[in-house]
C-alpha cells in the first residue's frame, strides 16, 4: 500500500456521515500522471463537503506529481497504488472481495479520473490492465467518469480523440477540460476542468438527484452565425458551455434532453439528441419543430438579433467603406411562449452589459417566459466563453443570486431554481397593511419545513466531518 510509513490514518467514522439514500456515497478518486495531479486534493475536498466518502488510487507515474500521503491525510484512508502490495482483508465489506483492486472496484458508487492522462484514457478504452487502476477501471460496475489534463497536442491527437469517443460510446463521462494557458506554456484545450465542476459532475452521475426524471428538457445552446458572404458571417463569442452544462445537469437528473446548438467546440453529453444549426432562422425551426414535445424550454443560446438583408453571393472585396443594411431576426423566445404548451415552463437567458436588472426583468415581463437567468456579458470571469458564471434567477416576483461558480455548477443551481418554480408558491394577501405569506397547501408546507429542516441538520453534521 502507498501510505507512508510511520502515518497515523485515522479511519472515518462512518455512522456519523450524513446519509443519502440509506448509506453515504462512495466515490474513488483515480489519479493518474499530470502536472494537474495536486488538483486531485481538491477535488477530494469538494466531494467530501458534498458528504461523499472517498478513497484514492494512484497510478506510479501520478507519485511523482504528489505524495500519497496528501490524499491518506484527507480520506482518512491509505492510497491505493500497487497491484502486488498486501491486500487488506480487513477493508472488505462483507460480500466483498479480499483482492484490494476487486474490492475497491465492488465499494465504489462511482470511480473518477482527474487527472485522467492521455496514457490512462489509452489503457481504459483498449482494456489495458497493467497497474492497479487500469485493472481495476474493468472490475469497476458504477459509473465512470474521467477528467482529462494533458498539453493541446496531446488533447487534439487522434489517438487521444479516438480513445474518449470509444470511452463515451461505453458509458463513461468525459469532463471536458478548459481552455487557456496550460501548464507546458502553451494555449488551448487541456486544463482540466475545476475540482467544483468534477464534483458537481459525479454527484450527478450518481443519480442522487433524478428529480427531472419524466421530464423532456429541449436547451439551445451556442452563437448563431448569420452570412455576410460565402465566407465570412456575422457572429458572437458565445461558447456553448452553459447550455452544454445544463444540457447535462438535467439529463444526468433523469431527464430526456433535446440540444438545438449552434456551432461549438464542444462535445454533446452523450444519449442526448443532438440538432446542430448555424442560423437563427434553423435555430427557430428546429426549436420550433421540437417544442411541443418538451416540458421545459432553456433558452441559453445567443441567437444573433440581426441578420444582414442581402447576402453577398461572392467574395465582398476591400473598396472602401461598406455598409451594411440589417434586418431584424425572429424572436424565438417570444414565439415559443406564444406556442406554450399546457404546463410547459419556459426560461431564457439575458446577457447584459449594463443595467443588469432593469433589462433584464423589462425581457422578463415583454417575453412572458416564467423566468430569465441574467448575467452580466462583460465582467471578469463570467458570461460569454468563460468557464464560470455568476447570475441572478429573474420571476416575475423574485430574483435570486447564484454567485460565480463554475457553469457546470451553476447549471445545477439553475435546475433546483426551476424546480421550484413547479412547487406550489406562498399567496402573500395584505392584511391589516402587513403583508402575510400564506400557503396553498398545508402538507405541501409541512412537506417544506421538514425537508429544510433535514438538510440543516445534513449540513450541520457535514460541516463537522469535513471541517
Ligand atoms: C512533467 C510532466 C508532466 C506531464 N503532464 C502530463 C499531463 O498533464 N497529461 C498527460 O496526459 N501526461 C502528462 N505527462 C506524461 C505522463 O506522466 C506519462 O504519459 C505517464 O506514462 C502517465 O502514466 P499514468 O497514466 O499511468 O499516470 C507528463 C509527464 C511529465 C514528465
Amino acid at each position: 500500500m502507498a501510505s507512508a510509513p510511520g502515518v497515523c490514518v485515522c479511519r472515518l467514522r462512518r455512522k456519523n456521515l450524513p446519509l443519502l439514500y440509506n448509506r453515504v456515497m462512495r466515490v474513488l478518486v483515480g489519479v493518474s500522471g499530470g502536472i494537474a495531479a495536486y488538483k486531485a486534493a481538491e477535488l477530494v475536498r469538494a466531494l467530501q463537503r458534498q458528504s461523499a466518502e472517498v478513497r484514492v488510487v494512484m497510478t506510479a507515474a501520478a507519485q511523482r506529481f504528489v505524495q500519497p500521503l496528501t490524499f491518506a491525510a484527507l480520506t482518512g484512508h491509505r492510497v491505493y497504488a500497487g497491484l502486488w502490495d498486501e491486500p487488506s482483508p480487513d477493508d472488505a465489506a462483507p460480500g466483498q472481495s479480499g483482492i484490494d483492486h476487486i474490492a475497491e472496484a465492488q465499494w465504489a458508487d462511482a470511480l473518477v479520473v482527474a487527472p485522467a492522462t492521455a496514457n490512462i484514457l489509452a489503457k481504459f478504452a483498449h482494456g489495458i490492465a497493467d497497474d492497479f487502476l487500469s485493472t481495476l477501471y474493468l472490475a469497476v460496475t458504477a459509473p465512470v467518469l474521467v477528467a482529462p489534463a494533458m498539453n493541446v497536442n496531446m488533447w487534439h491527437h487522434p489517438a487521444t480523440q479516438a480513445n474518449l469517443e470509444i470511452l463515451r460510446q461505453r458509458g463513461v463521462r468525459v469532463v471536458e477540460p478548459g481552455t487557456g494557458g496550460l501548464a507546458c506554456g502553451m494555449v488551448g484545450a487541456g486544463r482540466m476542468a475545476e475540482p467544483e465542476s468534477i464534483a458537481a459532475v459525479v454527484l450527478s452521475a450518481l443519480h442522487h438527484r433524478r428529480d427531472f426524471a419524466g421530464e423532456t428538457v429541449l436547451v439551445t445552446a451556442g452563437g448563431t452565425r448569420e452570412a455576410i458572404d460565402p465566407v465570412r458571417f456575422l457572429g458572437n463569442g458565445s461558447s456553448g458551455k452553459m447550455g452544454y452544462a445544463l444540457a447535462d445537469a438535467a439529463q444526468s437528473r433523469g431527464a430526456s434532453v433535446i440540444l438545438v446548438s449552434g456551432p461549438t467546440a464542444l462535445y454533446a453529453p452523450a444519449r442526448c439528441e443532438l440538432v446542430k444549426v448555424t442560423t437563427a432562422e434553423e435555430m427557430r425551426a428546429a426549436v420550433l419543430e421540437r417544442a411541443a414535445g418538451a416540458t421545459l424550454v432553456i433558452k441559453a443560446a445567443a441567437v444573433a438579433d440581426y441578420r444582414p438583408l442581402a447576402v453577398s453571393g461572392h467574395k465582398l472585396r476591400r473598396e472602401g467603406p461598406l455598409t451594411l443594411e440589417l434586418t431584424p431576426t425572429e424572436d424565438i423566445l417570444a414565439e415559443v411562449v406564444r406556442r406554450r404548451r399546457p404546463g410547459q415552463l419556459i426560461v431564457g437567458f439575458a446577457a447584459e452589459t449594463e443595467n443588469q436588472m432593469e433589462n433584464g426583468r423589462a425581457k422578463l415581463l415583454r417575453k412572458g417566459a416564467d423566468a430569465i437567468v441574467v448575467n452580466n456579458a462583460a465582467g471578469e470571469h463570467v458570461g460569454i466563453d468563460s468557464d464560470t458564471n455568476a447570475a441572478t434567477f429573474l420571476t416575475p416576483t423574485t430574483a435570486i443570486e447564484l454567485p460565480l461558480m463554475p457553469k457546470r455548477q451553476l447549471a445545477d443551481r439553475i435546475l433546483d431554481e426551476i424546480l421550484a418554480l413547479r412547487r406550489p408558491r406562498p399567496v402573500v394577501i395584505e392584511l391589516d397593511g402587513r403583508e402575510v405569506p400564506q400557503t396553498r397547501n398545508q402538507a405541501d408546507e409541512r412537506a417544506r419545513v421538514q425537508e429544510e429542516e433535514t438538510i440543516a441538520a445534513a449540513r450541520a453534521r457535514r460541516r463537522l466531518i469535513v471541517e
